[in-house]
């Protein structure tokens, strides 16, 4: 998507990350140019925001740079500076959080993770299918050190669907309640698992097959080994 401003003067490098505060990185300038640039990265994500809503058939944008002001998110822009006679252009977006959920595995059983979450992804139409979204989504990957299979995906399209199919082999996703799925491989049980364990009590009379009723459930977390469990919890899988 090309713009009445260069965009290669705002965005330095191919792959941006904005956040919050609607600055790119590597800005350098004064007060009066840092609003001017500010505004300019604030336009463009409205106009791709708008694009985006518009392709997945949405009433409203997913994206705008006053929900990114007022959220914890991140905007990946890719950005082709040899576009636009020199002046570059924006070749995607894509807008990724961590969102605490609560997910099924397959065989239904509940957990709760704080997960990487995929909010937005859009490439423009006259750049699809020629590798731009894969290079926007493995930039983000490598960026947050993350798997494809650690992200839960909002309310995916077939185009989606398909591109999760053919660059990383996902198929089949696992459809949650609230209209976001997620894959094989989420799910911290593949090697742990939430296992409800029965608390006996020392109390002679609860132990009598009437004091059964009494006896807690307890669930406790299983890890294969201490490396496991610390990984789990390092990327905030366990919420
Ligand atoms: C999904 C999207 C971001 C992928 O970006 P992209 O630059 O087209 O992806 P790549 O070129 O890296 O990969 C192409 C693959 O993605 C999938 N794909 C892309 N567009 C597709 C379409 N219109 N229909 C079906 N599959 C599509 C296919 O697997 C395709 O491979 P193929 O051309 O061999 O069939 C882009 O197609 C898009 O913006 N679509 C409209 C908005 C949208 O659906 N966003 C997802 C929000 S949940």
């Amino acid at each position: 998507m090309e713009f009445r401003f260069n965009v290669n003067e705002v965005f330095k490098q191919p792959i941006v990350e904005i956040t919050n505060n609607l600055i790119p990185p590597d800005y350098t300038g004064n007060r009066r140019m840092l609003t001017d640039t500010v505004s300019k990265v604030g336009e463009v994500i409205n106009e791709l925001g708008f694009a985006s809503a518009k392709a997945q058939g949405l009433s409203r944008p997913l994206t705008s740079s006053d929900k990114l002001k007022n959220s914890e998110h991140s905007v990946y822009l890719a950005v082709d500076d040899q576009a636009n006679y020199g002046r570059g252009a924006v070749a995607g977006l894509l807008k990724m959080g961590k969102k605490s959920l609560y997910v099924f595995d397959r065989q239904g059983r509940e957990y709760k993770v704080t997960a990487p979450f995929l909010f937005d992804f859009y490439v423009p139409e006259n750049r699809q299918r020629m590798g731009w979204g894969k290079y926007l989504y493995d930039s983000m990957l490598l960026k947050r050190d993350i798997d494809p299979v650690q992200v839960a995906f909002d309310q995916p399209t077939n185009p989606l669907l398909n591109f999760l199919d053919k660059h990383y082999g996902m198929k089949d996703p696992v459809k949650q309640n609230t209209n976001f799925v997620v894959y094989d491989g989420f799910f911290p049980n593949q090697e742990v698992h939430i296992t409800p364990q029965l608390e006996y009590s020392d109390d002679e009379d609860e132990r009598h097959p009437v004091g059964k009723s009494r006896v807690k459930p307890k669930y406790t977390l299983e890890f294969p080994d201490e490396d496991e469990e610390e990984m789990y919890r390092s990327k905030n899988l366990l919420g």
